[in-house]
């Protein structure tokens, strides 16, 4: 019989009843999983720069192991030798010696607290390793195609069998931490994906050739690792079914599927599905990719093996892997970033509280944070990585109440209404507009996935209501506004100001504002310059491409994108190739012309550029109000865009922080 860890009955819950396929149980090897859930691995250098367990990555996973209700909490990977080549992340934690079992044991009592099962990952890093090295190890000396990452040097075949000792020994630190499940991964160019690609993998010896061959150190390690595991302790793997390396020859699809039964083979008691490398061209969880754009390989994957698939990517929402899962074409529903986002995402949909559920805005700054050494931190999320600190994850009661006037029913705002409110505040907040959402009402209307970025001020509406922030829309604030009011605090969080062009007003009949192209009240005509080559530029260029529009984005900054953060900013930089956008960067406008604008390139050329209209999209601090407020002696924040013009995280973070201090 499989061991049962913690019981759990759903039967009562509203979410059991609506997803009744997520909330049923499953037998993984001999061990029984309650429910269909699991928190997927991930790093967030949160840990020591030796490798221990921090108080940070303790709390950050005691956070999503309440998440999931019960199902799988998986820690991220640990690297696995002393020489640290497979090193990905300089806050990676650590199993290459038992000194580190203590640390690892925390996080496993942690998880078990939470009556959740819990993971462990075996995770040497290959081509994407040597963090804190000169040089990587991996089956083969392939040069990379990424310059942030080290060069690679082919391990001697003594060296994939201690790698293979190494998978051993920390699956042995693993057991005795205390975790209930085990696994490999072999996902995005990690070591184990090395050895089984063909692009990678070009040796000569019984750890290369064939599909069979370039699988044989993984075959070791899986069988390694087994029989060091208690037999109700299942043991899986993360590998591609689809490496999206066809341009350096890396597997085929039929080869890969001939991985996925060589690891069924060889003892594998689930599979988690995954695609895509680092090296891989084309973008696999950006937000330009649709949710469930990838599902179809669990059911590709399951027709080839009969142990459980695993699957995340773009599964953001819980109704896509409840059908599946029903149609039984996936059997559990892997989660990332979205519980990055909001930990408690699984509980709320379990709990009926879906519209309370802060989503994954898929920008990939976590990603980009961890690239750069930098402690993962989330676009949407401000308390994510401090979970540690309860002034700042479990902000106290306020100690005096008063009476908040915000200005501005933005992102920033909102963020702040609903954080003091609930901390026993009287918030009002005030907008001129009639709608909440400040400037993201026209922002998401820029192509490539940028409505989802709506999802915030849904949550943010939801919460300010449960709160019970007063709301008074279509209302000016005004200096006799605030004499009338005399609140005892102030937020200003009132969106930016869009520059004008020195010398010309915005009344030309030429020029245009960003609010009236994006909400589509301006008259734009069919070649446009679009003022301002930062995000809120992009995104309109990008719209008005799609309309068949002759675009041309100019701005001060050196590159176009400098605010949007670099694991998104290449997708943009294609899809503006794509669209036939003309770009000048590090320019200036000289003046507007009767049939154009004449821009002042950084090396003092004057360059004319023809055009029926000009998109303002450069924006400055909004200082209005600033000075009426304080010369009422009322205590006033300023913040979001109002402050500096930044995006969409910044005001959410802006409106948190001030929002727990007020
Ligand atoms: C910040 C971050 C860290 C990750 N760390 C790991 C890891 O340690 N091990 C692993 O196998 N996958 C790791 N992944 C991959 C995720 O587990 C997951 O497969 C991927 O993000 C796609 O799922 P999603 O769309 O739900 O985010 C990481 C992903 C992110 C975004
Ligand atoms: S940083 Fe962006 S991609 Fe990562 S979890 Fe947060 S919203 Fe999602």
């Amino acid at each position: 019989m499989a061991k049962t860890l913690f019981e759990w009955d759903y039967s009562d819950y509203p979410g059991a009843k609506k997803y009744p396929h997520l909330f049923k149980p499953i037998e993984i090897g001999n061990l029984f999983v309650p429910n269909r859930i699991k928190y997927a691995a991930t790093e967030e250098n949160l840990n020591g720069l030796d490798g221990f367990i921090t108080d940070s990555g303790v709390a950050y996973m005691r956070e999503r192991a309440k998440g999931v209700v019960g199902g799988l909490c998986f820690m991220q990977g640990v690297y696995m030798d002393e020489a640290r080549k497979g090193q990905g992340y300089v806050g990676q934690a650590a199993a290459w010696d038992d000194k580190f079992i203590p640390g690892l044991k925390r996080i496993a009592d942690a998880i078990h607290e939470q009556r959740a099962v819990a993971g462990f990952q075996l995770m040497d890093c290959g081509r994407v390793g040597a963090v804190e090295v000169e040089s990587g190890h991996g089956p083969s000396t392939v040069p990379q195609r990424l310059r942030i990452f080290k060069p690679m040097y082919e391990m001697t075949n003594a060296e994939v069998k201690e790698m293979v000792q190494q998978h051993v020994d920390a699956a042995k630190r693993g057991v005795e931490a205390g975790f209930d499940v085990m696994e490999i991964s072999g996902i995005v160019g990690y070591l184990i994906s090395n050895f089984i690609s063909s692009y990678t993998n070009r040796r000569t010896d019984e750890y290369g050739g064939d599909i069979r061959g370039r699988m044989q150190a993984v075959v070791e390690v899986i069988q390694g690792v087994k029989a060091v595991c208690p037999p109700d302790m299942p043991v899986g793997i993360r590998m591609c079914l689809e490496e999206l390396l066809d341009d350096v020859r890396g597997n085929t699809p039929e080869e890969s599927i001939e991985s996925y039964k060589i690891a069924e083979e060889a003892g594998a008691d689930y599979i988690s599905c995954t695609l895509g490398w680092q090296e891989s061209i084309y973008p696999v969880i950006s937000r330009d990719i649709p949710m469930g754009n990838w599902v179809h390989l669990a059911k590709r994957a399951k027709e080839h093996v009969n142990i459980p698939i695993q699957m995340a990517y773009r599964l953001f929402k819980p109704g896509l892997p409840e059908e599946k899962i029903g149609l039984e074409e996936l059997d559990i529903w892997e989660i990332c970033r979205s519980m990055i986002a909001d930990p408690l995402m699984p509980k709320k949909v379990l709990e009926g509280r879906e519209e309370e559920i802060r989503h994954c805005v898929a920008c990939n700054l976590c990603l980009a944070r961890l690239f750069r050494d930098a402690p993962m931190t989330c676009y949407i999320n401000p308390v994510c990585a401090h979970e540690a600190n309860p002034e700042f994850s479990d902000p106290k009661p306020a100690e005096e109440e008063k009476e908040i006037m915000i200005v501005g029913a933005g992102p920033a705002g909102l963020e702040c209404a609903y954080v003091a409110a609930q901390r026993g505040h009287e918030v009002h907040v005030y907008d001129k507009r009639d709608v909440i959402g400040g400037t993201l009402n026209e922002a998401k209307n820029a192509p490539y996935g940028d409505d989802e970025l709506w999802t915030c001020i849904e949550y943010q509406e939801v919460m300010c209501k449960k709160a019970g922030v007063e709301f008074h829309l279509g209302t000016e604030v005004t200096e006799d506004l605030i004499e009338e009011e005399m609140p005892d605090s102030v937020v200003l969080a009132t969106g930016p100001i869009y520059s004008t062009i020195e010398g010309v007003g915005a009344d030309t009949g030429k020029v245009v504002s960003l609010a009236d192209v994006m909400s589509g009240r301006a008259d734009v005509g069919e070649k446009v310059v679009v003022w301002g080559n930062r995000k809120p530029g992009i995104g309109c260029a990008l719209h008005l491409a799609k309309q068949g529009k002759k675009v041309t984005l100019v701005g001060k900054d050196k590159t176009a994108g400098f605010d949007v953060n670099p694991s998104f900013k290449w997708r943009y930089m294609i899809y503006m190739r794509q669209n036939g956008i003309t770009v000048y960067n590090d320019c200036d406008v000289v003046e507007v012309t009767d049939d154009g604008i004449v821009v002042k390139t950084y090396d003092g050329y004057h360059w004319p550029i023809k055009c029926d209209t000009i998109v303002l999209s450069q924006r400055e601090p909004n200082e209005s109000l600033k000075k009426t407020v304080q010369s009422e002696g009322i205590e006033m924040f300023i913040i979001g865009d109002a402050l500096i013009p930044r995006n969409l995280s910044s005001a959410v973070h802006d409106g948190y922080r001030i929002g727990i201090r007020i």
